[in-house]
């Protein structure tokens, strides 16, 4: 009987796992914590289908409650010379910063802590299964990576900082129509940031390794140009950033100081007419790429404004990508003076004492058609 039941609850399991598809992507970069020796303070961002379970839903109610979502998975860290068995670092869970209905995804962010036994380098990262099924194939898993070498540098006699990106969890494009992504790519050392795609053989990204066919990365400005002949469907993209020393020129044969593993979705919709009927971000709206210093105890205001160049069209959601504590108002409109619908958020942001750093704040609009 025992074992009946057993069988039974691992095919319960598997079947879960293989229709499940929840993942859509994340990111883990750390920062050393000066005062105690091989301690490391860790920030990652996840995101999961809203709808797959109860624990990853959220609305904006617990956007501003800061709650905690997708808890029950776990960071782990393994030693590069293996001196020592893997450790288990945080727990995935995260406060909700952003969602979309229409989309149908939860994201946030979390920070935690770790002392470490030694400098390492260390391996920290997080799988599982499954993806969204995708038309890139691969087995569903998931994987995502960085590693964390905590010796003094000597270019700048420091312990290193990794680098820090974010992106949307889905970016949706129509067929035959040019699109180019940026990847924000920062670091607060200072250094040369690089893009590559990510490489199974460095554990980096689990089942979705060397699968994204559908697009030319450029390296060093981290911007993927996607193939207007790319295949219909759900594609999983796996980017390593990684950090070198200013100087570097001969990134070949340069050792980074760390990588970060970026993973995200890009959807290819069939033809639906012209390409620039996509929704444009205009007036007031911060610019693709900008840096905004928000000095200690200040807080930082934007809007965020969108309309449609076919006003047949509505938008249906702005979607954002926010660093924790930012407040956004619900989409409201308004009527331009030529007798267009501008929809717009409000922005707020009045960082904590403990968000010092560089953060990413990444936005889009969405019509109903995606
Ligand atoms: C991590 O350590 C810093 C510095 O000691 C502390 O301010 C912060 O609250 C800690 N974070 C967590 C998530 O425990
Ligand atoms: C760790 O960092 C130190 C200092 O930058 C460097 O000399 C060493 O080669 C790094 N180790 C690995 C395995 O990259
Ligand atoms: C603008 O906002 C109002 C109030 O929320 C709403 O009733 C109306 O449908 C919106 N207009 C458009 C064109 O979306
Ligand atoms: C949004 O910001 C504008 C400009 O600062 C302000 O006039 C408006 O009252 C704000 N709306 C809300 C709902 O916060």
């Amino acid at each position: 009987m025992a074992s009946t039941l057993i069988s039974c609850l691992v095919f319960a399991i598997f079947t879960s796992q293989a229709t499940a598809s929840h993942f859509r992507g994340g990111i883990i970069t750390w920062k050393p914590d000066e005062s105690i020796a091989n301690k490391v303070t860790f920030n990652f961002r996840l995101a999961f289908r809203r709808s797959y379970r109860s624990s990853y839903f959220c609305d904006s109610a617990m956007v501003a409650q800061q709650s905690i979502v997708g808890s029950g998975g776990r960071w782990y860290a393994n030693h590069d010379l293996g001196i020592y068995s893997r450790l288990a670092l945080g727990d995935t869970g995260y406060h909700c910063t952003d969602f979309s209905v229409n989309e149908d995804w939860t994201q946030g962010e979390n920070t935690f802590n770790y002392t470490f036994p030694d400098e390492g380098p260390w391996l920290i990262s997080y799988s599982g299964c499954c993806w969204i099924s995708l038309t890139n194939g691969g087995n569903g898993n998931w994987l995502l990576s960085t590693t964390v070498n905590l010796t003094i540098r000597h270019d700048n006699g420091k312990i290193n900082s990794s680098p820090i990106s974010a992106t949307s969890p889905i970016v949706r494009i129509q067929r035959g129509c040019p699109r180019t992504i940026s990847i924000p790519a920062e670091d607060s050392d200072g250094d040369k940031v690089r893009c590559r795609w990510s490489t199974g053989s460095q554990r980096e990204c689990g089942g979705i390794c060397n699968g994204f066919y559908s697009g030319t990365l450029d390296e060093e400005k981290c911007t993927l140009r996607l193939h207007s002949n790319a295949a219909l469907g759900w594609h999983a993209v796996a980017i390593t950033l990684e950090d070198f020393p200013a100087s570097t020129t001969n990134f070949q044969m340069a050792t980074p100081f760390s990588h970060v593993s970026l993973q995200f979705l890009v959807h290819v919709a069939p033809s639906s007419g012209p390409c620039s009927r996509a929704p444009v971000l205009t007036g007031q709206s911060p610019d693709d790429g900008s840096c905004e210093e928000v000095p200690d105890g200040d807080t930082f205001y934007s809007i965020i404004e969108a309309k449609h160049i076919d006003s047949s069209r509505r938008i249906a959601e702005i979607v954002t990508v926010t660093p924790l504590y930012m407040h956004l108002t619900s989409l409201l409109n308004y009527t331009d003076h030529v007798g267009d619908s501008v929809y717009y958020k409000n922005v707020s942001w009045n960082p904590k004492l403990s968000q010092k750093g560089r953060h990413i704040f990444c936005f889009k609009a969405i019509d109903e058609y995606g």
